[in-house]
């Protein structure tokens, strides 16, 4: 499957230097280590063990698990029996036995240049320990639900981590969904607990993130679901005196920053942390007890609470850490992802903080104030490994090479992307204009399910080519099927599956078993079905297609066509609404929607408005429609099913829209095409 010698023309191979002390120095050494790590998981994981502290062993099988619906209930556990502390894992264990405690862990960089902090792993500890004596002195016990929606600041980390500590389940909501999408999450996964901050600013603009925490929680109270507990960092609130605060005060004033306050819900972080103990015992947690959930976008408009448990993802989120990125203990690393997607979670805190990484947790936008700042940090902090979006390098792509070229950026060793396929002239100017072709690109694919990457180059071993997340990491098995389930061999294009597990995929969805059966093993039975389509070439790489199910990547993040539909629909003026997707050149897809307006409604540039707002306040800003076109009918089949394979055609427009014959009225095209929006709303 994968070839024995690493193929020859047509590829791009690292330098000799990254080579002499890469963990993985060559293909074949990747090859022997990949066969081990997939006859004997156990062995090979086994390795990976033997660097994390265990206050018990574990009892039966290394990996167990059953792939196959027709077998029974679908289950993946790893390391059963044996009982760990993540957090301990990647604090006390670097503090005390790495003797890394005054190592820097976050270099923390603000939205506003300047605005700067250094935390080091001693710190970070004994912030996690206070705030989870907090959490504990505000009742919250192992296997409690705790909701975090805060901006990209250390305490972010601090949060999440304290509740590792104790066995609380963390949920990080992202910080730019809305009120309606945190409410929605916290009532799914029945939070005791809300953490937030007061505002953030994103480039010039102002979040007034705790009157849109608030505005959720009304709206739990409204559904009759009461969290009474919220507790409040000040980010941007100016007070003389913040006790035991990492925060630095902000640097510019917020004349608008509205922190509404109920004495009777609202704690504030700052005087809880005051009076808190540095010393707290962590909670020995089984190997597969929950460790956070993380909810993704489903086919079904539904957001799914993707459910992790500790040690498996502890071990992967490691592994791939310590591989991916070659990291080595004087490597400063920066993933500008944020905290609230899961490559910040794995690849921000569990990852870096396993390996005793020292890394820069940046607040603000590629482009803010001026679209140089990624190369700007770059320099001041000498960063070696980065981490971004193919969103972002298109983005910054369009000013051309000059904002890059005024910094040197010549501490950089490897690049890496991550969250949707990358067009192979944005991977080319990454690599030639960015890294100067020092630099091998990364591109891994990989999932909130999978828990970390699945499918990438390593650095040293893997001969590049552009656009191709290239092959397996180690422990997984993919295969390519075809529509009706067979394996198909060598070049090729399919569904992309995989055939056994790793310790860090899934466990479930949170308090659906049956929709995490149904969703990844029931279409093809033995398989983990992950939704995207691939191609393999002649020299068995792997090229991710993109989604084949309802599902849109905006700018890297994944959207349900039918949850924006719902969002459109609630509107009293559509009867009827269909989302595709639409080629876009910075964010890979931008949403095009079609709304059917109910009897005697005119379309009009208000509505038009009203329907942006309303998609951005049910879902969240990423979510707003970049196009929407008034649809009198939309084309549907004899049995009434919407045919969104025209409306992407008509989207584009595109004549040639295939075979159209089961249409139960094919004079709504012509009408449709007539109607097409030709610039973005
Ligand atoms: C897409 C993000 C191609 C894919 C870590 C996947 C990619 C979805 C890549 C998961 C890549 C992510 N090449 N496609 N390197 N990385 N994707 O859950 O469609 O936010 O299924 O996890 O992003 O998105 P999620």
């Amino acid at each position: 499957m994968i070839p024995d010698k690493a193929p020859g023309d047509d590829v791009l191979h690292a330098s000799g230097d990254l080579k002499k002390e890469a963990h993985i120095p060559s293909f074949e050494k990747y090859k022997e280590l990949y066969i081990k790590s997939v006859e004997s998981p156990g062995e090979f994981w086994g390795d990976v063990a033997k660097d994390f502290f265990w206050k018990t062993k574990y009892t039966g099988k290394f990996l167990d698990y059953n792939f196959d619906v027709t077998k029974g209930e679908i289950f993946v556990k790893c390391m059963e029996g044996a009982t760990t502390n993540i957090c301990y894992n990647v604090l006390d264990r670097n503090v005390y036995e790495r003797k890394l405690g005054d190592k820097v862990a976050f270099y923390w960089e603000g939205n506003e240049p300047g605005d700067e902090k250094t935390v080091t792993y001693r710190e970070l500890l004994q912030q996690v320990c206070k705030f989870a004596n907090v959490l504990k002195s505000q009742g919250v016990k192992k296997g409690d639900r705790v909701s975090i929606y805060m901006p990209m600041v250390v305490e972010l980390v601090v949060a999440m981590l304290a509740c590792a500590r104790i066995g609380a389940v963390h949920s990080i909501v992202f910080a730019g969904f809305s009120a309606e999408s945190l409410c929605e999450r916290i009532m799914d996964s029945q939070c005791c607990i809300l953490i937030t901050a007061d505002g953030f600013y994103r480039g010039d603009k102002l979040i007034n993130l705790k009157l849109i925490a608030d505005e959720a929680l009304q709206k739990c109270r409204d559904k009759s679901f009461t969290l009474d507990k919220c507790i409040m960092l000040k980010h941007l609130t100016k007070e003389e005196a913040l006790s035991g605060s990492l925060s630095p005060p902000a640097k510019r004033a917020c004349p608008d920053l509205q922190v509404p306050w109920n004495p009777e819900i609202d704690l504030c972080w700052h005087s809880l942390i005051g009076g808190a103990s540095e010393e707290c015992e962590p909670v020995w947690c089984d190997s597969e007890d929950p460790l956070f959930i993380l909810y993704t976008s489903g086919s079904t408009g539904k957001p799914k609470g993707v459910l992790h448990t500790v040690s498996g993802y502890m071990l992967y989120t490691a592994a791939t850490f310590k591989m991916v990125f070659d990291y080595h203990s004087d490597d400063v690393y920066w993933c500008t992802a944020d905290i609230g997607w899961i490559t910040g979670h794995s690849y921000i805190t569990y990852g870096p903080l396993a390996n005793g990484a020292t890394s820069v947790l940046f607040e603000g936008l590629p482009t803010y104030p001026d679209v140089s700042r990624m190369w700007e940090i770059v320099d001041k902090y000498h960063i070696s490994k980065f981490y971004t979006a193919p969103t972002a390098i298109r983005l910054l792509m369009k000013y051309g090479s000059e904002p890059v070229q005024k910094y040197k950026r010549t501490s950089l060793k490897i690049l890496g992307t991550v969250g949707e396929p990358i067009n192979p002239e944005a991977w080319q100017w990454y690599y030639n204009v960015v890294g100067e072709k020092k630099c091998p690109v990364v591109d891994t694919f990989w999932q909130t399910e999978t828990g970390g990457h699945v499918m990438t180059p390593l650095p040293a071993a893997t001969p590049m080519k552009p656009g191709s997340a290239t092959f397996p990491f180690f422990g997984v098995v993919p295969a390519i099927l075809n529509e009706s389930g067979e394996e198909l061999e060598g070049p090729s294009e399919g569904y992309l599956v995989f055939k056994q597990p790793w310790p860090g995929l899934m466990r479930t969805v949170y308090g659906n078993h049956e929709r995490f059966e149904t969703t990844y093993f029931k279409k093809f039975p033995g398989y983990y079905v992950t939704g995207d389509g691939c191609r393999r070439d002649k020299d068995g790489y792997y090229w991710i297609t993109g989604r084949i199910d309802d599902m849109l990547n905006v700018s890297g993040h994944l959207l349900s066509t039918a949850e924006v539909e719902s969002a459109l629909v609630e509107h009293e003026a559509v009867a009827e609404a269909a989302v595709v997707g639409r080629p876009h050149p910075v964010k890979g897809e931008s949403l095009y929607c079609f709304v059917t307006l109910n009897d005697g409604i005119n379309y009009n540039q208000k509505l038009e408005a009203e329907l942006k707002k309303q998609v951005r306040e049910k879902i969240g800003a990423i979510a707003t429609p970049d196009y929407i076109q008034n649809a009198p009918s939309l084309p549907k089949t004899r049995s009434g099913k919407i045919m969104r394979r025209v409306l992407r055609k008509i989207a584009c427009n595109e004549r040639d829209l295939g075979d159209v014959s089961t249409l139960a009225d094919s004079s709504v095209i012509e009408q449709l095409f007539e109607n097409r929006c030709c610039t973005a709303v």
